[in-house]
């Protein structure tokens, strides 16, 4: 990376910034340049990315572009993609792309083709997938599954529980998807309590098979099966495993035929193309996952092949980029327009805040600006009802995705427009705002005196400017799901490049975890907490007393 290149871009950037800020008018902007919506689009295929309605120029692009170069992305991205070990903390290659290289070449780690054993694993799964669907996989009464519980944690859960709420409408019938995640029993004891044993299958996911919540719900999801059945070798029928640690899961007691693989270079927030997609294929059918690595798949091959001006990752990512470094926003909206992406947000917020949420870069340096913004969002149009308000007429910069797709898979027609025309309306509310002029040519027909015209006027004016990126598609189907997760988890990677971070580790979840483990016994009352802090101790004394 060339250090004088990277500062006169970051100086060029800056200066832009100050230029563009309270400066630039999207409203104007838009009437004095027809082609701004035609310049600002990026296209793969039928997905479409409208970034016009966002606080730039030619000339921030253009900038923006040259950062990139600086800070190497491109030479980066040909690694990543090649298998060196650019988790450096970790000493692992970042392999998720290896995941969905169905008809790509080999990929070395350590000099061995990593892409053999991936396609036995998705063999293998695909094998056991059709055995549980048809029936000839039967629990320990010889029934078959009609339930499947996927016990896992973080990227063994929330990629696994998006996608099964996205690829609703291609759910197979006759078999159902739960997730238990917490370690709060509420969330286990929930779920189990309208189950058959009999019936039901239960996949314990976890990377490490170490993590606490994991291994807690899954003993006594284990306690609760040989209750039900009265026989220990029960577990057999109803137990199987995803983990890069056989060795543990055989510990655990889990058969290794029945347990699925993957390996140290697929991050657990990238995982959900490997074997941790087993509730995905058990829920739409191993056809429906293929579709979905394909669609990551072409989003990858966009993303090493197009230019930067074109690259929708890239643009993606610099555009955050501007707002975070250069024009302050501190969070990032997603906003899908699309109630099976109601776990889209969420899935996010593990895979960019735990990739860029670091302060130190990639050799140990600390870090002197801004890196991960705060992710957070909820499904249109309940969020319009709820928080929108702040965005519109808060004192924030909030840079808004908004998704949504031209065709709904469901009858109802008349709900897809009013659903489309709401998030096309806002992202234009956002855009124009309304002047007070406008506001009191409105007010003037009305019965109010011009005294009470002059304290509201002001309340109802939006100032407009507010940024928003639009990103349609034809339909929510895999393969576009798959294009969409693909082109986020690009974005990521391209912003922890330029924040020189390391994206793949998350050594900031393993402090709590280790207080944790020493709470524990305090809670549990068996040693004293007068160690810790004020705080703590009095808390826990406080714990005991309500306990009683
Ligand atoms: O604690 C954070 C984390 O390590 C995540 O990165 C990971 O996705 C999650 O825990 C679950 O880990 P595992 O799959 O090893 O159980």
């Amino acid at each position: 990376m060339s250090a004088d290149k990277l500062t006169a871009s970051w100086e060029e950037l800056d200066q832009l910034g100050a230029e563009v800020s309270g400066k630039l008018n999207l409203r104007r902007a838009f009437a004095d340049d027809p082609a701004r919506f035609e310049r600002y689009g990026a296209a793969l295929n039928d997905l479409f990315v409208d970034y016009s309605k966002n606080l730039i120029t030619d000339d921030v692009m253009a900038a923006l572009g040259r950062l990139a170069k600086a800070a190497n992305v491109e030479e980066w991205r040909d690694r990543m993609f090649a298998g060196d070990k650019i988790n450096v903390t970790e000493n692992r290659a970042v392999l998720h792309t290896a995941l969905r290289n169905l008809d790509g070449g080999a990929i070395e780690v350590d000099g061995e083709d990593v892409m053999p054993a991936v396609k036995e694993v998705l063999a293998r799964l695909k094998a056991f997938a059709a055995r549980v669907h048809s029936g000839a996989w039967k629990g320990h009464t010889g029934k078959k599954i009609t339930d499947v519980v996927n016990i896992g944690i973080g990227g063994s859960d929330l990629g696994p529980v998006m996608v099964n709420e996205a690829l609703r409408p291609f759910h197979i019938d006759g078999i159902r998807c739960h997730f238990v995640s917490n370690v709060d029993g509420a969330h286990i004891v929930d779920t189990l309590k309208d189950l058959n044993a009999e019936t039901t299958l239960f996949i314990i996911a976890s990377k490490t098979f170490t993590t606490d919540e994991t291994l807690t719900n899954a003993y006594s999801a284990r306690d609760w099966l040989i209750k039900v059945l009265g026989d220990e070798s029960a577990v057999a029928k109803h137990f199987v495993a995803v983990s890069t640690a056989l060795d543990k899961v055989a510990a655990f007691g889990i058969d290794t035929d029945n347990a699925f693989g993957f390996w140290d270079w697929v991050g657990g927030r990238y995982s959900l193309w490997s074997a941790i997609g087993l509730p995905i294929i058990l829920a739409v059918g191993y056809d429906k996952f293929e579709e979905l690595l394909r669609g990551a798949q072409s989003m990858d091959n966009h993303f090493k092949t197009a230019p930067v001006e074109t690259n929708i990752p890239m643009i993606l990512a610099l555009i955050g980029v501007w707002y975070r470094n250069v024009l302050g926003a501190s969070s990032q909206a997603i906003l899908p327009y699309d109630q099976h992406l109601s776990r889209l947000p969420a899935y996010l917020q593990q895979a960019d805040m735990e990739s860029n949420g670091k302060s130190v870069t990639r050799d140990g340096k600390a870090i002197a600006y801004e890196t991960g913004p705060i992710i957070w969002g909820e499904p249109g149009t309940n969020g319009q009802h709820a928080f929108y308000q702040l965005i519109h007429q808060g004192t924030e910069l909030i840079p808004v995705d908004f998704i949504v797709a031209a065709n709904a898979l469901h009858p109802l027609a008349n709900h897809h427009d009013k659903l489309v025309s709401n998030c096309l309306a806002q992202a234009e509310a956002l855009m124009r705002g309304k002047t007070e002029e406008e506001v009191r040519a409105e007010l003037a027909g009305s019965d109010l005196s011009p005294a009470e015209i002059d304290v509201l006027a002001p309340q109802k004016v939006f100032a407009g400017n507010k940024p928003s990126t639009m990103i349609l598609y034809k339909q929510l189907d895999p393969f576009t799901l798959g294009r969409l997760v693909a082109m986020y988890e690009h974005k990521i990677f391209v912003q922890g490049i330029i924040w020189n971070v390391n994206s793949y580790d998350q050594w900031g979840v393993e402090l709590g975890k280790q207080l944790a483990k020493e709470l524990l016994p305090m809670v549990e009352g068996r040693e004293d907490a007068g160690s810790r802090d004020a705080s703590t101790a009095g808390l826990i004394k406080r714990l005991h007393g309500l306990r009683g």
